[in-house]
């Protein structure tokens, strides 16, 4: 049977700041989508909060960018919303940029990945949920996990993936795509997606079949507000074994604490954390940032599961590397390379304080 799996999330309100959620948001996320179970708009549900991101993710028969089922998570988000305003919560109705549903939630503020595919006899994947980080951020490891040989043993020994992978990179600036071949254009790829800010690797293909294996948000909250409204918190979802890479070769890119953007005011270079659920609660100047990992079985397009993959001793150093980076960084205070360049913090609050300054520079 074909299947579609969406995942929707939006930055509704935090608790306390920008650090978690409040209770209530994910129950009035579960009711809403429980309805719509019952309703039969969607087959099953799973909801939960990474950071201060409330995440749904459905798995429905109605493709990608069906409208009823991006009013859904648009109507989810505004009830929960009016709560986090009854309840004074942080930036309460922050990512939803819009005043009213317009048919497609994409461009509206909340982030989302999706995709539809053939449900395989056994069917895993994993979802990644990051907060205070922007899109680009799994480029490193989607990368790793399907081009990678040093990653993902598979690539080599493996019949089914020796051939590799497609990758579908987004110009996010210039609103353009590009599919590169792996392993024939690694390096042009590289040349791209070695620049996150830009680069997003949108999705990733099995080459051979043109299965697709991975998809991620690539929506920039930024350069859709044309301000800065906090970081994009993006997420991704990877399917894996068999003719794509073992679960654990999908989880090993992230045993190396990657830098990213995001972290204090989205305007700081930071490791990438990955924590189980529980840890999902960035404080430590607001971060460093974290990712999480949910794994499940489909089964008839139900979500069987979820498995906390990062809930794992076996991520301790990286955990640990993590915060040892993050005390380094930290010591260059308002200092690049740890506050990002000029350029990249266009659509921060930076350019209201430099404008402040603009009429006393004299030439030189
Ligand atoms: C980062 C983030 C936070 C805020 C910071 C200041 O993505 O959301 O680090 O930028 O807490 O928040 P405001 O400006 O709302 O006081
Ligand atoms: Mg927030
Ligand atoms: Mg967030």
């Amino acid at each position: 049977m074909k299947v579609t799996l969406s995942v929707i999330k939006a930055d509704i309100g935090g608790l306390v700041g920008h650090s978690s959620i409040h209770p209530d948001l994910v129950e009035i996320g579960k009711e809403s989508l429980k309805k719509a179970k019952e309703a039969g708009l969607i087959i099953d549900y799973h909801v939960t909060a990474v950071g201060d991101d409330l995440q749904l993710i459905m798995t429905h028969d109605k493709g990608v960018n069906a409208e009823p089922i991006h009013r859904l998570a648009w109507e989810t988000f505004e009830k929960a919303t009016a709560r986090a305003r009854e309840l004074k919560l942080y930036g309460a109705g922050q990512d939803l940029l819009s005043e009213a549903f317009s048919g497609n939630i994409r461009g509206m503020g909340p982030g989302l990945a999706e995709m539809e595919f053939e449900e395989r006899p056994s069917e895993p994947v994993i979802i990644f949920m990051a907060d205070k980080t922007s899109a680009g951020a799994w480029n490193l490891p989607l990368y790793r996990a399907f081009a990678d040989p040093f990653n993902t043993i598979g690539l080599v020994i493996s019949p089914s993936m020796h051939d590799g992978f497609a990758f579908e990179v987004h110009d996010v600036k210039a609103g353009k795509k590009i599919t590169l071949n792996c392993p024939e254009e690694l390096y042009d790829l590289l040349l791209l997606i070695g620049s996150p800010t830009r680069y997003v690797v949108k999705a990733v293909y099995h080459k051979a079949s043109g299965e697709i294996a991975a998809v991620s948000s690539t929506e920039r909250l930024s350069l859709i507000a044309g301000r800065y409204v906090g970081k994009d918190d993006p997420v991704c979802i990877v399917r894996c074994q068999h003719e794509f890479p073992a679960v654990g070769e999908v989880l090993e890119p992230f045993a190396f604490p990657h830098l990213v953007e995001g972290w204090m005011r989205g305007s700081h270079n930071g490791p990438l954390m990955p924590v189980a659920l529980c840890n999902a609660t960035p404080t430590r100047f607001d971060g460093p940032p974290r990712v999480v990992a949910l794994g499940f079985q489909l089964a008839q397009g139900h979500l069987i599961g979820p498995r906390d993959l990062f809930d794992d001793p076996a991520f301790d150093e990286a955990r640990r590397l993590c915060n040892t980076i993050a005390e380094y960084l930290r010591r260059h205070g308002p200092f690049e390379p740890h506050r990002l360049p000029m350029e990249e913090m266009e659509y921060t609050t930076l350019p209201q304080v430099l404008e402040k300054l603009k009429g006393r520079f004299q030439d030189i």
